[in-house]
């Protein structure tokens, strides 16, 4: 039976993989290049910002320890999982050069051990990755044959960053892809113990997992793109509500409501680019990619599509708020950050944008540059603020009241993108409300649907 588990890459992913073994009762070593990140694990404190992950490394600290030595790790466990970034290329691919020097470190140490051990790929990989690109790293490092001498298995996560370890514990179902039988063997049997519920093993080949890896974020997203067309549409038909419509469609059990909610597009480190990957991957194969180049275009042009929208609440000079500038709430994270898009093509069409968020500081005053201002507070940001952008549903923005928009000011205009914000705020006499996904001209939307019919 499996005991001792490694952990190649400490990062966002692998920190919370490592932790969250070692409450499962495995021994754990963590590897990581960087030796801060090796430092803060042995120190049982959590070397990148988590939910809970302090917490349950501290819980756990004499289950786990770190070192920047593959060789250390792979002679002391059973099983190698590596999680180190693959991140896009100039073709919209995913770069193999962290995963292939790890590869080549843990053949390295293969070549010294005498028993059978299984590696296992865990970071986002394209279909002919793992086989083409890197099992013959492993094997002309280590001397050593595939199936025979050691196994190889590709099995990602379907986490979302801010819940990490419980989504890496209670998984709707893990993925194994499996060299040969005796992987994912092994691998299973690593799985059914770390989960908390008996959980659904899909296991088929290396190259079905790793597309099935990208399609089920591509899915999501397509579908959080459908919710923000109809959106788009409710903002255009008498009465609309996206959220009345998504409600009853999301009712049916084919389409169910997660990611049905119209309001900004996807972000993050995740989504984006594995849509775009996919369509590489389309484009290189022969496949027809259309609808996820569509897809991504579509939700490049979110940003200006609601700058367009609030043009006319603004006189150019006049300062505009944007409140939220993470991918989401309770991130620090701004990559393809919809809050961070929305704040420079409002500065690029004349506004003075000032943006906050409660942990993404640093992110955002890197992503403006000199474009735009980070306020220290929510009440710096709103304090001269005649338009306030509300891109994340933050329960401090939610909490807010119309009397901390207006501050002192005679009047301001809010734009909900999330329709997140107290109902008193949007029926307060001072506020023009504007929210995304809702009719707000009943007469001008009725008509043009009826000149569709009368014309
Ligand atoms: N973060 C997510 O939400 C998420 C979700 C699903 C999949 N993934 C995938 O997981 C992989 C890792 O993502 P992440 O967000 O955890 O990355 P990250 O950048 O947060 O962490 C990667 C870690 O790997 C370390 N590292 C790099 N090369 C190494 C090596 N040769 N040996 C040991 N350590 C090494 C780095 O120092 C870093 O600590 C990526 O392929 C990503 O696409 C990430």
């Amino acid at each position: 039976m499996i005991q001792s588990i490694s952990v190649v890459g400490l990062g966002k992913l692998g920190a919370s993989m490592l932790a969250g073994m070692a409450s499962r009762g495995f021994d754990v070593i963590g590897v990581d290049i960087a030796e801060s990140a090796v430092r803060a694990v042995n120190e049982g404190c959590a070397p990148v910002q988590e939910t809970d992950l302090d917490k349950v490394l501290a819980a756990h600290r004499d289950k786990v320890r770190a070192t920047t030595s593959h060789e250390e790790a792979v002679l002391g466990s059973d099983i190698s999982f590596v999680i180190v970034p693959t991140p896009t290329d100039s073709r919209g691919a995913f770069e193999l050069q962290y995963v292939r020097f790890a590869f080549e470190r843990l053949g390295r140490a293969l070549a010294r051990k005498d028993g059978y051990h299984v590696v296992v790929l865990t970071s986002t990989v394209l279909p002919g990755a793992t086989r083409h690109g890197l099992l013959p790293v492993l094997e002309a490092a280590s001397g050593k044959e595939c199936g025979k001498d050691f196994g190889l298995c590709y099995s990602p996560e379907f986490i979302a960053l801010g819940s990490v370890i419980h989504d890496f514990l209670d998984p709707d179902f893990c993925l194994v892809g499996e060299f040969d039988r005796r992987s994912g063997d092994a691998l299973e049997e690593v799985n059914r113990r770390i989960c908390l519920r008996e959980p659904v093993v899909r296991r088929m080949s290396i190259e079905n997992a790793e597309l099935a890896k990208i399609a089920l974020n591509s899915y999501v997203t397509m579908k959080i793109s459908f919710a923000n067309t109809l959106a788009d549409l409710c903002e255009r038909i008498p009465g609309g509500d996206v959220d009345v419509v998504s409600d009853a469609i999301g009712s049916d059990s084919r389409i169910g409501r997660k990611y049905l909610t119209g309001g900004l597009g996807f972000a993050g480190p995740c989504f984006p680019r594995d849509n775009v990957a996919l369509g590489f991957l389309c484009e290189q194969v022969g496949a027809k990619g259309n609808l996820l180049v569509a897809n991504h275009d579509y939700n490049k042009s979110i940003a200006s599509r609601i700058t367009t929208k609030i043009a006319p609440h603004v006189e150019k000079g006049r300062t505009a708020a944007v409140l939220g500038l993470s991918y989401k709430p309770l991130s620090h994270v701004v990559e393809e950050s919809q809050g961070v898009a929305l704040a420079l093509a409002m500065a690029e069409s004349g506004m003075r944008v000032i943006g906050y968020d409660p942990l993404a500081t640093d992110g955002a005053r890197n992503a403006f540059r000199d474009k735009a201002l980070v306020a220290e507070s929510i009440d710096a940001a709103l304090a001269d603020a005649a338009l306030v952008v509300v891109t994340t549903a933050d329960a401090r923005f939610r909490a807010l009241k119309a009397e901390d928009f207006l501050g002192s000011k005679e009047s301001v205009t809010i734009v909900d993108c999330w329709r997140c914000l107290d109902p008193s705020v949007a029926d307060h006499p001072q506020v023009d409300y504007v929210p995304l996904g809702r009719c707000v001209d009943d007469a001008l939307a009725s008509g043009v649907l009826e000149a569709i019919w009368t014309n």
